[in-house]
């Protein structure tokens, strides 16, 4: 308290006590941080003129850490969107290569930072989040699962030490070593603030860097899917399908990451979840984004809670709509535009990518009931797992031909 207290005596950007800041979030939790250390946090967020908050991380990261003080809790605070370098971010909206390189890169360094957490926990005891600490069985298992998920991502960036013949623990320590060495000064801070957990639950660590990982790839598959509408629109339905084919494995090789979190104990979320209440993935602007690139949501979805919780989406759709998949699809059929057999193989690779969101939805929903139980409502305010099992048999795409 007393380093913000001297920093606002000169408020230099760069000399910001972000690390006295974090350890004491992390002692207590960003719910029970003390008042007036964020009374402090505010004055200092006040005195953010446009030019001190354009550069560095102060701004983002004063965001994330004053949404409970301010009453504005929510899903993009709790897991710091501003802070993590999504593939959308800094990338032409046009590169796609880049794009998947950019969500590699992250989802390693974010599953590699969560297995660093797990493996000090047993290693040292507890660094910090010392409650319900998990045991040597729990922590080879999260180590095995969190190397499924890096494994094929650092290989196709080639940052990753070839470790398929290593124990998962003993591979995990390498991938640890060898992550750090290889990331930047910016990625460790990005890391670094990225991480408020609510309460003080060894678990909830795991939980926020899976949700971060999943928002990456949701980010990375609006910019696929995007493409694969311009190509559409460009009059070159070939290099769509791949680019659906590219954002459906995508997909796919993040479903480990369901896994992974399934590892977490029932009894800790529910202790920390006390805590979430407003911050839901239903909040998720990517994912919605993404869902409605494939299709127009239907009138009752687009007016119900689903699009409300993401208003920026709901106003785009609304007011300046751009193409999507079904329609643009629809629309080269119509006109003539492709072949049949062109419309076949953008046909095929539509339902291949449906099959794998169907089956995102449903693991989503059958990890959902375990954590929740009884709980009727999610932290969205949704009636909670029969809104998520609603959604999971709604389909991706309608249009004659689409998989139901
Ligand atoms: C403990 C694990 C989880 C539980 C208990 C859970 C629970 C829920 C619930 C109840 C909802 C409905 C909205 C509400 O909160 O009221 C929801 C929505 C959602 N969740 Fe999860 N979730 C979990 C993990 C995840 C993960 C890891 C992701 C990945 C980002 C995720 C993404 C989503 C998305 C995108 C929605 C919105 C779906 C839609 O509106 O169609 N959830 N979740």
């Amino acid at each position: 308290m007393q380093t913000v207290a001297r920093w606002l005596a000169d408020r230099d950007p760069h000399t910001f006590p972000y690390e006295s800041v974090v350890r004491e979030y992390h002692r207590v939790g960003k719910h029970f941080v003390n008042k007036e250390l964020l009374s402090d946090l505010d004055k200092a967020r006040a005195g953010l003129t446009d030019q001190t908050a354009g550069t560095g991380p102060l701004a983002p990261f004063l965001d994330a850490a004053l949404d409970k003080y301010d009453g504005r809790y929510d899903y993009l605070t709790y897991i710091g969107v501003l802070l993590l370098p999504l593939p959308s971010r800094g990338t032409s909206a046009e590169d796609v290569t880049e794009a998947l390189r950019r969500r590699d890169r992250l989802v390693s360094l974010l599953v590699t930072d969560a297995l660093r957490f797990e493996l000090a926990a047993i290693d040292n005891g507890p660094t910090f989040l010392p409650q319900m600490p998990p045991d040597d069985r729990i922590v080879a298992k999260r180590c095995r699962l969190g190397l499924r998920v890096t494994n094929v991502m650092l290989d196709r960036i080639g940052a990753g030490p070839s470790l398929t013949r290593e124990e998962p623990v003993r591979a995990t320590c390498y991938q640890c070593d060898a992550v750090a060495a290889d990331s930047s000064a910016a990625e460790r801070i990005a890391l670094r603030l990225s991480m408020l957990p609510v309460y003080v639950i060894h678990d909830e660590y795991l939980f926020i860097r899976v949700l971060q990982s999943f928002e990456a790839t949701f980010a990375l598959l609006v910019t696929q899917l995007g493409a694969a509408v311009r190509a559409l629109c460009g009059g070159d339905p070939l290099t769509a399908a791949l680019l659906l084919d590219a954002a459906r494995t995508a997909l796919h090789e993040s479903a480990p990451l369901f896994s992974l979190l399934a590892t977490m104990r029932v009894e800790s979320f529910r202790l920390f979840r006390q805590f979430t209440d407003g911050a839901s993935a239903i909040q998720s602007e990517n994912y919605k984004a993404m869902e409605s690139l494939c299709r127009r949501p239907d009138a009752e979805r687009l007016n119900s809670l689903a699009y409300h919780s993401v208003r920026v989406i709901r106003r785009r759709i609304l007011e300046e709509p751009s193409p999507n998949l079904q329609d643009t699809y629809l629309a080269a059929v119509a006109e003539d535009r492709i072949t049949p057999a062109q419309a076949q193989a953008l046909d095929m690779a539509m339902n291949r990518f449906a099959t794998v969101l169907g089956r995102w939805k449903v693991t989503h929903y059958h990890l959902a009931s375990r954590m929740l139980g009884d709980a009727t409502t999610g932290t969205g305010a949704s009636e909670g797992t029969p809104y998520l099992r609603k959604v999971a048999q709604m389909p991706v795409f309608t249009h004659p031909g689409a998989q139901k």
